[in-house]
């Protein structure tokens, strides 16, 4: 059984070989334990253990069963879960390590906890590019179920002090390895139908995933309940209301700026003053962390809709949309 981390003080970890050792450790027991990766720190637990998997939902406070993302360390680790295809050869050829996850049929014998699938016939799996997230999954030598490590709803963390301040007490252990590069979930591709489907924006440009495919990316229906599980609107939400496509701020208000005006008073800040996506997304979740603790609404500039754009708008989206509103999408 997991250890019970309610009363329990977190221990902070760091990538050294023996902080390695000990978060693999902890896994292995089926403690919950934060790590880097290039997108977003992860709160991994052994996909393999649904006491492990439980958790994680308990720890994040998430209100249903979600399916989750399993880290894997290679291409053939992954093929010990998922039924591999061309597409899937393609991509994590063009892509893996890095900020894609791909979505499969479950391969028989694939022991993954069926509440990392939430009962789906599929999974969504990922190599991270991250050295310590790589180390960490070739010190298990197995699986890791992670979602990003905040508590449900609230904005995802991209460093370790991020995660402490959410989950501080109710995990096991953190590997502190500084900021996260990319800065947004990653790119979610469904390759179990007909066509590779855009699950979700994230921290690799659609229009990259194109150019190597060849094709155009098929879209999500937003009305398919098996196609969208789990994408409530209300998900990356800050504290403070979030106003969107604001070219400058009303009294009151902290600017996040974009490209060249990023606002004038102390609380403003610009995701990027030379008008860089990558470096906006790489920004977005630590920025949003430092404004919502300004205690005041933040006015966010226009961001266009192009490559790392798309994800960057997503989670904007959602950072504004109204709380306690019914989803436009189908939760499960
Ligand atoms: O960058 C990332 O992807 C981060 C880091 C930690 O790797 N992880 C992350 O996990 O964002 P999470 O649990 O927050 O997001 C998982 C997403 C959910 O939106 C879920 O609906 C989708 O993946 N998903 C998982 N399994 C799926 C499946 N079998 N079919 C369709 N969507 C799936
Ligand atoms: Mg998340």
């Amino acid at each position: 059984m997991p250890q019970e981390t309610d009363q329990k003080a977190t221990q902070m970890l760091d990538a050294s070989a023996s902080g390695i050792s000990r978060a693999a450790q902890l896994l292995r027991q089926g403690d919950l334990v934060s790590f880097p990766t290039e997108t977003v720190y992860g709160l991994g637990a052994d996909a393999r253990r649904g006491d492990a998997v439980a958790a994680i939902y308990a720890a994040k406070g998430r209100p249903s069963f979600n399916p989750l993302i399993a880290h894997v360390a290679s291409v053939e680790a992954a093929k010990r879960h998922v039924i591999w295809n061309p597409w899937a050869e393609t991509l994590a050829r063009a892509f893996w390590p890095g900020p894609l996850t791909l979505v499969l049929p479950l391969a028989p014998g694939h022991g993954i906890s069926e509440l990392v699938t939430a009962g789906l016939d599929t999974l969504a799996v990922r190599v991270p590019a991250h050295p310590t997230a790589q180390k960490l999954l070739a010190a298990l030598d197995g699986p890791v179920a992670a979602p990003s490590a905040n508590p449900s709803g609230r904005i995802s963390p991209t460093t370790a002090q991020h995660v402490m301040a959410g989950l501080a007490g109710r995990i096991a252990a953190v590997v502190a390895d500084g900021a996260c590069g990319v800065g947004v979930e990653s790119t979610i591709v469904g390759l179990t139908g007909e066509a590779p489907v855009l699950l979700r924006p994230g921290g690799l440009a659609a229009e990259e995933i194109e150019a190597v495919l060849g094709q155009p990316l098929a879209t999500r229906d937003l009305h398919d309940p098996l196609t969208a599980p789990g994408q409530l609107l209300s998900h990356y939400a800050p504290q403070e209301r979030v106003r969107l496509n604001a070219t400058s701020a009303r009294a009151g208000e902290c600017y996040l700026g974009f490209g060249r005006y990023s606002g004038a008073r102390a609380c403003d800040l610009s995701l990027s003053t030379r008008g860089d996506l990558v470096e906006a997304a790489a920004n977005l979740f630590g920025h949003l962390h430092h404004l919502d603790a300004q205690g005041q609404p933040i006015a966010v500039a226009p961001i266009p809709e192009t490559g790392l754009g798309a994800a960057i708008n997503d989670r904007l989206r959602r950072a504004a949309a109204p709380r306690d509103e019914p989803s436009p999408t189908p939760s499960k």
